[in-house]
């Protein structure tokens, strides 16, 4: 265990504008239409592109009607593995960072359903939609491996994006054998896909060697990097914008074939070229959440407490790469035990390789958890909340570091409180509502690692006293755009109305990845150190300037505030930045920040943001039909940047879970390997009606190891917990467990 370091002492001073529950700064551009999407996009000569995609899952593709398609009115090209131009990359190649094995017709191999097999390209997408059809492809089809019983299995060594695929602790068969009760049990969850409600775009234009690119983006300047080694040319000629997403949930924060073959075809034909995946095509090379299969074994002694946890979780892969969602990993830090052992095993199938979706591992990995923990709660007669208070861990578990801050016990019980726990019957099948409606109460604990990355932010102090603020930072639609501003204008010593803030572009400093729930910890901390640093400069030049009030005031002597510097030991005694600049002779005064976390910290302590949902349900005993009537979650996550952004993160968050418990599910046939519902009718999310009342409430957190500002993240939490607290009331409503996901109607009918 290591020694936990000082405790840091004063927080640094936050401005005024973080805290405050500010409105999307974007959100009139996008209710008036004004902000534009990549598709959006319409350079002069622009030609479209459309994908033609195997309809077979493994095997080769035989032949193509190329010449049909090309003497279609309006096609210009088709491009296959025998006229597709080299790349400087190799596609199947996993060398450049956070990146995935694609097709790029690199060959005439099929290895999912959905895989790329041409690019027909015209002068309209009618045009080129029609020619993608003519090309009637034929295939020699092997047959396709889908499903568990069917893949092909394989130990884990790594897991996600390079996770450990086994992590253990204590003597696990020392605490099974301790144990007074042990509950074994299993979950399976199916294939999920992001369906961000913007499919994948790209437009891509060269100008000799300088390539231009918009498209929806999470990794704005890994993203530029990556492309400059598939077409071979320096990196800062790619530049790139992604001002806007319509969602990313990650899928969009790694590169995929279509990006490249869409590039390709500009280079190709000396013209700019639109593609945009339809919706049936973002099942496919775009990545998903692959389905697991998990097994749970929980000791616990006479007291209720665990002696022994074990989780394995067998995840579903491609045949060709290797992200396997880290699922067993979600009981690694969260419950006290002597004893864990958390591994994994791949399977191999025809799919389109998984990739990180929202919470990867937490969501179905938590999912599993907490069913299997209010089991063992059901088994030791406790109620579940008293059960997870039993073994609250006051260490990380695994590592046995300290927390950095952990205010679940917080959550639980603000939580509890606010939904009505404590009237819980421990027996299923107890209450009923007005109509009739049986009625369950259920709960899970949330958890999600709290990271940073890399960033690096711009701030210039203009002649007027305003500001301007850079990052590459993107906004998928959770507020980015704001709470970055907020956390400026802080550093800045501004008003946020004064602060101009730019993002979504290569022409920014490297704003790091919009992910894992670290871009406001790690970009806000770059915007904030950038408004710092303007305002240190400024003071050195205003506290070494004789004709200036704060004249020998030394650099700690002042604090920045409402665009003035003013004296600590003499309040009245102030000047405005925009005259300390225009004394000086300045036009503007720049600075610069690097988010990122302090290496001793990251070493000393065990960092995540907590929470705890409660989640009531109602079923039709005569139906069987499953209703959410209310949720309420309780969060502690750092310091919150802005509570209303923060909220609405967490209710997506948690309307993720639901959607989890009772409506998302790829179905395959088993035959040809396709998903049979790839799209927004046959591929269930909630909608209005399906979604309940819900409360999601801030937990106060002062967290002074994450970083000087003491900022976590909301984006992915909000699903951890939501799906256990759901399905854990469907059995206290109805007495039946549910082990497979998503639960449905006839998981419950005619009890
Ligand atoms: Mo994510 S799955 O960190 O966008």
């Amino acid at each position: 265990m290591n020694e936990p370091l000082p405790y840091p002492a004063a927080p640094v001073r936050h401005g005024s504008n973080s805290g405050q529950p500010m409105t999307r700064r974007d959100g009139r551009l996008k209710v008036t239409g004004a902000a534009t999407y990549a598709a959006d996009t319409h350079p002069e000569g622009l030609l479209h592109a459309a994908l033609a995609v195997s309809s077979i899952a493994r095997g080769r593709v035989s032949f193509l009607d190329v010449e049909a398609a090309k003497a279609h009115p309006g096609v210009v090209e088709v491009i296959t593995p025998q006229n597709r131009p080299a790349l400087a990359h190799d596609p199947d190649s996993k060398t450049l960072p956070f990146s995935f094995r694609m097709d790029a017709l690199q060959n005439d191999r099929v290895r999912y359903a959905g895989q790329p097999i041409a690019v027909v390209v015209a002068e309209t997408l009618e045009a080129a939609t029609e020619g993608a059809r003519l090309l009637a492809p034929r295939y020699e089809a092997e047959a396709a491996r889908i499903g568990f019983g069917n893949g092909l299995p394989e130990p884990a060594p790594m897991v996600g994006v390079g996770a450990p695929g086994r992590a253990e602790t204590g003597d696990l068969e020392a605490g099974f054998a301790a144990a007074s009760q042990i509950v074994e049990t299993g979950y399976e969850t199916p294939a999920q896909y992001h369906n961000a409600m913007e499919p994948h775009a790209i437009v891509a234009a060269w100008d000799g060697d300088h390539l231009s690119i918009d498209m929806p983006n999470q990794a704005i300047a890994m993203s530029q990097a990556s492309f400059a080694a598939f077409f071979g040319i320096p990196v800062q000629n790619v530049s790139l914008r992604s001002p806007f997403l319509g969602g990313g949930f990650g899928s969009k924060a790694i590169l995929a074939g279509p990006q490249v073959l869409c590039i390709l075809a500009a280079r190709m034909l000396g013209r700019p070229v639109k593609l945009v995946l339809t919706r049936a095509q973002m099942y496919g090379p775009v990545g998903h959440r692959g389905a697991t299969r998990q097994t749970l074994r929980l000791g616990t002694d006479a007291q209720g407490r665990l002696t022994a946890l074990e989780h394995h979780a067998v995840s579903e892969t491609s045949t060709f790469d290797d992200f396997i969602e880290p699922a067993a990993n979600a009981s690694l830090n969260l419950y006290a035990s002597p004893a864990i052992l958390a591994r994994h095993d791949a399977m191999r199938m025809d799919t389109g390789t998984p990739g990180p979706m929202r919470a990867p591992g937490e969501a179905s990995g938590s999912a599993a958890l907490e069913c299997a923990m209010d089991e063992a709660a059901q088994a030791a007669g406790l109620d579940p909340l008293t059960f997870r208070l039993i073994n609250y861990a006051e260490t990380d578990p695994i590592s046995g570091k300290p927390y950095s801050a952990k205010e679940l016990r917080a959550c639980y019980m603000r939580g509890a409180e606010s939904f009505g726990w404590a009237g819980r019957p421990l027996a299923p099948r107890q209450m009923r509502d007005e109509n009739g409606l049986l009625t369950g109460w259920g709960m899970g604990s949330a958890l999600f690692p709290a990271p940073m990355f890399q960033a690096e932010a711009r701030a210039v102090l203009r002649a007027d006293g305003s500001a301007l603020v850079e990052t590459s930072g993107a906004d998928m639609g959770q507020g980015a755009w704001t709470a970055l501003a907020q956390l400026a204008a802080d550093g800045l010593g501004l008003d946020i109305d004064q602060v101009e803030f730019r993002s979504g572009s290569t022409d920014q400093p490297d704003g790091g990845i919009a992910g894992g729930s670290g871009h406001t910890a790690t970009a806000g901390g770059a915007l904030h150190a950038a408004g710092r640093d303007v305002v240190a400069r400024l003071t050195e030049l205003a506290t070494a300037d004789p004709e200036s009030p704060l004249f020998g005031a030394g650099n700690s002597g002042v604090t920045a505030r409402d665009g003035r510097l003013v004296r600590n030991d003499d309040e009245s005694r102030s000047e405005a930045y925009a005259d300390i600049l225009a004394r000086a002779g300045l036009e503007a005064l720049e600075g610069t920040g690097r988010g990122a976390r302090d290496p001793a910290n990251a070493e000393a302590r065990a960092m995540f943001s907590h929470g705890a949902v409660f989640a009531e349900v109602k079923v039709d005993p005569e139906l069987g039909q499953i209703r959410v009537s209310r949720m309420v979650g309780a969060f502690a996550a750092g310091r919150i940047v802005n509570p209303r952004l923060a909220r609405s993160q967490l209710y997506g968050g948690m309307i993720w879970g639901l959607s989890f418990a009772l409506h998302e599910e790829a179905v395959h046939d088993l035959r040809s390997g396709r998903v049979m519902n790839a799209d927004l009718a046959g591929y269930h999310v909630p909608v209005n009606a399906d979604t309940p009342a819900m409360e999601a409430l801030l937990i106060d957190e002062d967290d002074r190891f994450v970083n000087d500002l003491g900022i976590k993240g909301v984006g992915e939490i909000g699903i951890t917990g939501s799906v256990g607290a759901i399905a854990n009331a469907i059995w206290h409503a109805t007495g039946v467990r549910v082990r497979r996901f998503p639960i449905r109607i006839e998981d419950v009918l005619g009890l």
